[in-house]
């Protein structure tokens, strides 16, 4: 239906705010394009060395995914929720402002979560802090979160969720794919490290 399509089309919009290059933008943290990993993401805007801007980014960009999740189930129902998320979620990736060149969605990937199913987010958003509390690396943290959520699904709920967690945890990789060498490599940086 006509809704269907504007809450797809508002999703997205919501995840192409790029709330990481704005917040370090407005706190004039310099251009996040030209810091560290070059990444829109929380994690480079803490190698600002700014930690409030890193959380308000973290919470933003989650805010927004589970955002365009909570408008779409108030006005139709729960498939146009998903649907939904993963706009958000596109969004995020291939914002149209930065000429399609966004961000890898690990926070807009949380928020979808929590809001789809607050239980299986809060699990998978425990994976991602416990990992990252012992890995102390935020890539790690977020493959292992995304690797992980098929998994919680099947164990937490009917099933439902499967096939977007599954397509947002492909498109996570696929975008961790510099990560991923370093991490093979023993290079890459740590939590809060200046260097990317
Ligand atoms: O959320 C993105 C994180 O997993 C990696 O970010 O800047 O280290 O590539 P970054």
């Amino acid at each position: 239906s006509g809704l269907l399509l504007l809450t797809a089309v508002l999703g997205y919009l919501l995840g192409s705010i790029p709330f990481g290059v704005l917040v370090t933008r407005v706190m004039g943290l310099g251009d996040l394009r030209r810091i560290g990993s070059g990444n829109i993401g929380a994690t480079n805007v803490l190698r600002t060395g700014n930690k409030g801007a890193a959380l308000a980014t973290l919470l933003l960009d989650g805010g927004k995914g589970a955002l365009a999740v909570l408008v779409a189930r108030w006005l139709l129902a729960e498939d146009a929720a998903q649907l939904a998320g993963l706009a958000a979620f596109l969004g995020h990736l291939f914002p149209v402002w930065l000429g399609f060149r966004g961000g890898k969605g690990v926070a807009t990937f949380l928020g979808v979560l929590l809001a789809l199913n607050w239980i299986v987010g809060a699990a998978v958003c425990a994976t991602w802090l416990l990992t990252a509390v012992v890995s102390r690396t935020s890539s790690i943290a977020a493959l292992m979160a995304a690797a992980t959520s098929a998994l919680w699904i099947l164990a937490l709920t009917d099933g439902s969720l499967l096939l977007l967690a599954l397509i947002l945890t492909i498109l996570i990789y696929v975008r961790h794919a510099e990560n991923l060498k370093r991490i093979k490599a023993g290079t890459e940086p740590r939590i809060g490290a200046k260097k990317a």
